[in-house]
């Protein structure tokens, strides 16, 4: 079967940390180029190197951006199709999540997600479209969550952006097989990357060893599924389980048996504020 990405030039959202560089990763031995696209330079230069070294033919573009800015985002897509042609496969992978009961988050951070996980997807994904359209294949795999298919107290601003990006992915993994273009969804349970830490998490503990997975194997299943054309992947076989159960279970009885839960994070929240990067 072969991969969306072969011999494409891939952009990669995300690429400085986590699932997003294990992606790039296991891309790179595939694709024509890839370009890099993050905040953090040092890490996007970091990873380049590597790269260039490991797939001497593969060219790189390292493109610090901040996603938040629309104007960067355009900016970003036509840079990488003047360098290097159309874009042939899109991974909008940057994303972030804030725990915090709704009311006590600050509102510039939500918005900000909100830009990043939903209006940043949304618009890459409606500026690369046409251009695989017009050539009959290319794809677009999109990082929702777990949480795309659930809800969670203390996570509503990220659990409302990932059901966005779950509900658009699936439509137009619809509008664009018949058009040759492939576009899948990972929805991840817990991952050991940076994101806990940036989310901040008010439990104090980590989610259970036995449902969390690393980004390779994230990425690996990711990728797997996207090669066949899936339109949903869960990676990891106890995660596959819980969000099985889940999905069979009656939303009124989560509803009830989260009531304890979100009266103590918010209680656990108030006693101890943390400051948020
Ligand atoms: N880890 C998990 O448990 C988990 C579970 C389900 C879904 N996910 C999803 O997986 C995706 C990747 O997360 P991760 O786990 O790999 O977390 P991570 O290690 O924190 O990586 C997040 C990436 O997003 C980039 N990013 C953040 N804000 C950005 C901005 N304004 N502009 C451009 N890039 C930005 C970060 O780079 P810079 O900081 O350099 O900009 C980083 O490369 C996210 O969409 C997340 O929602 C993660």
């Amino acid at each position: 079967m072969t991969s969306p990405w072969k011999d494409a030039v891939v952009v990669v959202s995300g690429a400085s940390s986590g699932i997003g560089r294990e992606l790039a990763r296991q891309m790179a031995p595939e694709a024509r180029a890839l370009a890099l696209v993050a905040r953090r330079a040092d890490r996007l230069e970091e990873l380049a190197a590597e790269l260039r070294e490991r797939h001497p033919r593969l060219e790189v573009l390292v493109r610090p951006t901040d996603l938040t800015d629309l104007e960067a985002c355009g900016a970003m897509i036509d840079e990488v199709k003047a360098r290097f042609g159309r874009i042939g496969v899109l991974v909008n992978n940057a994303g972030f999540g804030d725990m915090s009961a709704f009311d006590l988050a600050p509102w510039d951070r939500l918005h900000s997600m909100i830009q990043l996980n939903v209006t940043a997807l949304a618009y890459l994904c409606h500026r690369v479209m046409p251009d695989m359209v017009a050539m009959g294949h290319g794809g677009i795999l999109n990082v929702s969550s777990g949480f795309g298919l659930e809800f969670m107290p203390s996570l509503a601003t990220y659990v409302a952006t990932k059901h966005f990006v779950t509900g658009l992915t699936e439509s137009l993994h619809c509008e664009g097989r018949p058009l040759g273009v492939t576009v899948t969804q990972v929805c991840p349970g817990p991952v050991d990357t940076e994101f806990e830490g940036v989310m901040g998490n008010v439990t104090g503990r980590p989610p259970p060893a036995l449902v969390r997975i690393g980004a390779v194997k994230c990425a690996r299943q990711a990728l797997a599924g996207f090669r066949r054309g899936r339109a949903l992947v869960v990676p990891g076989f106890v995660i596959r389980l819980v969000m099985w159960a889940g999905a069979a279970s009656p939303r009124w009885l989560k509803r009830l048996l989260f009531l304890p839960g979100a009266r103590w994070m918010r209680e656990r929240q108030l006693a101890a504020p943390r400051a948020r990067a």
